[in-house]
Parts: C-alpha cells; structure tokens; sequence
C-alpha cells in the first residue's frame, strides 16, 4: 500500500475570499490569487487561472455568491434580476465544461427557491457553493474508488495513460481521472501514470506531471504524439481520462486530443476509460455533436513562452476540446458505480440538479 501526502486545493473559500492556485504559474511557482468580486472570478475563469470542468464549477458557484454579495438593494425581485446578470457572465466565461454552467444553474435555483428576505437568500447561495466545493471532493474519492473495480485484473501493477489535467487541480481536490490514479496508487496496484503533456496548454506536462511529483507517483511525461507508439511498444494496460461534458448517449467532450487518443486505445485492444461525476453529464443533449466547443486564441499555438514558432501568413485553428464517440469508451466512471456509455440514462435521477 502507498499513502497520498500533499493535498491540493485550488478553490479555497478563506476570509471572506476564495483564494486560487494560480494554475498558469504552475509548475515553476505555486502561488495563490485572491478574488473577492464576481468579475474578477470571471476572469480567472477565462485565463485559466482555474480550470479543469469541476473546478470552474466550484469557482463559479463562489463567483455567483460574490456576484450577490455586490448587489445593493432589498428588493427580492430585483435582486434575482440583478443575480441572472452574474449568471449570464460567469455562464460565458468557457462554453464547453458544462459543470460551470450547471454550479451557476443550482445557485439560481437555489436563490429562486429560498424563501426570506435578500440577506437570507445571500446566506444560502452561500451555504450552496461550500456544498458544491465539498460534495465535489467526494464524489472524487467515490470516481477513485468504483474507477478501481473496473481496471484491468492484470497486470497487478498497471500502467496508465492520461491526457490533459483532470487531477486535483481541476476539481475541488483528488480528481477525477487522476482520482482512479490516486486510489489505484494507494491500493498498491499503480506502476507507472504516462502523462500526455496536451498540446497547447501543456496542461499535462506542467499540471499532471506537477500532481504526480508531489505524491511521488511515478510519472512519465510524453508528447502527444508518442502515444500510440507507447501503446504498440505494450506500455500501457489502460487509458483513463475527465471529461468535460458528456451528451445522453455517452459522447464525451474533453480536452483536445483525447478522440484521438481514443481511437489509438481502440486500434491496439487497450481499455478507454472517462471518469466525470454526473455533474458533467448533459442530458438535454442526445449525442456529441450539440456540445459546444470553445475555440481559443491562436497565441496559444504560434508562441511558446515568449517565441514565436510559426512564420508569417498562415492561419491557426484551435478548438480547446474533442468530442470521442460513446462506442470507443469501454466505461464512464462516476460518484455511482462505473458503467458502460449506453447505461448513462439509468442515473439520470441521481444527477443533483
Ligand atoms: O482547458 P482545461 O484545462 O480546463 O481542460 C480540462 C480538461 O479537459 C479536463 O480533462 C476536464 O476538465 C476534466 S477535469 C476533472
């Protein structure tokens, strides 16, 4: 058995503030960035400050409560008028990672349903994001713990690759793909996590290689294109990845390159598995094709740190995340059991909403 030291959270709700693990400094500094006002949380919601789909959530729920600290009046209605305003910007902040939009959705209900005057309705949208933030890191442990009953049975030591960051990082803590990482490390049955570094982000270079170090998970960090190489060389007895939102039938937005990464798993019989709590789960969308993918700006392709790689006169596209197919994914791990992508409608009613 292995033990997990250096928890991370990257939303902490502190002095009357949330303070962020400003993500875009990891893993060179670690430092924290306060926000106490709803714009300001918007904001690091769009440079990336926080990220990764339940972190933003988390994040978003606090921006909400901040968005209804700062409205100055008694008037309920008023009030709720006021509060869908802070909706609609948190809402626009990233399209694709539909937990964000889900977090700003209970907080609405919340206020909508809270009987009282403002100030109770501000106690409670309070009350609501702190449940959000602590209900996220356990439904983490539950992904850890069922992502484990469905892993290989063979070897007793597996290797595991994952994309991007969906580790402590991108949730209130733990993870969810690194979650099944994490509880298959305490569990004695982790040898290795290969780490994709995710082009253009680098989030798992910078971010899954940083997790991993400080737990001293043994990690290898790859390019995205030695992938399938690893998989050919017989390196990798499974690939678990987040995801971002995923539609009814099991079609799953996640980071971009993660469909090709699927497909890959596909061509060499390795298991493809997508761990996300229900919260990222889209029911009003039967299949991938209606998720919205958030394109970002091309800085993020033609420059690497402070050089320019590419040269003058050419164009750049660059879609943040891909949709893989329900038919390539062998299970959705969630807080209520691991299944496969066609059982997704059964937990519908265990979704929090
Ligand atoms: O653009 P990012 O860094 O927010 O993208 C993050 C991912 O794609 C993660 O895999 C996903 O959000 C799942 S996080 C538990």
């Amino acid at each position: 058995m292995n033990s997990l030291t250096n928890q991370v959270y990257p939303v902490i709700w502190h002095n009357n503030a949330v303070s962020l693990i400003d993500q875009t400094r990891l893993p060179g500094e670690y430092i924290f960035v306060e926000i106490s006002r709803s714009e300001d949380m918007a904001q690091a919601i769009k440079t990336m400050i926080v990220r990764g789909a339940p972190a933003i959530g988390v994040a978003a729920a606090y921006g909400m409560y901040m968005g209804a600290r700062e409205i100055d009046t008694n008037n309920r209605d008023r009030f709720l008028q006021d509060l869908e305003k802070v909706a609609e910007m948190l809402r626009a902040t990233r399209p694709t990672a539909v937990n964000l939009s889900w977090a700003v959705s209970r907080i609405m209900r919340t206020a909508y349903e809270t009987l009282g005057s403002v100030e109770e309705i501000k106690t409670s949208l309070f009350q609501t994001a702190q449940n959000i933030n602590s209900e996220d890191l356990q439904t983490c442990q539950a992904i850890g713990a069922n992502g484990l009953k469905v892993l290989p049975k063979e070897p007793d030591k597996l290797c595991l690759l994952t994309h991007c960051n969906a580790g402590a990082l991108a949730t209130a803590g733990y993870g969810t793909a690194l979650g099944v990482v994490r509880s298959a490390w305490t569990a004695g049955r982790l040898s290795r996590v290969y780490a994709d570094e995710t082009r253009p982000r680098l989030q798992g270079a910078k971010l899954t290689a940083w997790e991993c170090a400080q737990e001293g998970i043994p990690v290898t960090v790859i390019t995205d294109s030695m992938a399938a190489h690893c998989m050919k060389q017989g390196f990798i007895d499974a690939v678990v990845v987040g995801a971002d939102r995923i539609a009814a039938n099991g079609d799953a937005a996640n980071k971009i390159g993660t469909y090709s990464l699927a497909l890959v798993a596909q061509a060499h019989n390795i298991p493809f598995f997508v761990a996300a709590p229900l919260s990222t789960v889209d029911f009003s969308l039967t299949d991938g094709s209606q998720i919205p993918i958030e394109e970002r700006h091309p800085v993020e392709i033609y420059q690497l740190g402070d050089t320019v790689i590419t040269p003058g006169g050419v164009e750049f596209y660059n879609p943040a995340f891909d949709v893989t197919p329900a038919a390539l994914i062998t299970a959705i791990i969630t807080e209520t059991g691991a299944f496969s992508p066609e059982e997704l409608p059964n937990h519908r009613e265990k979704q929090i909403v």
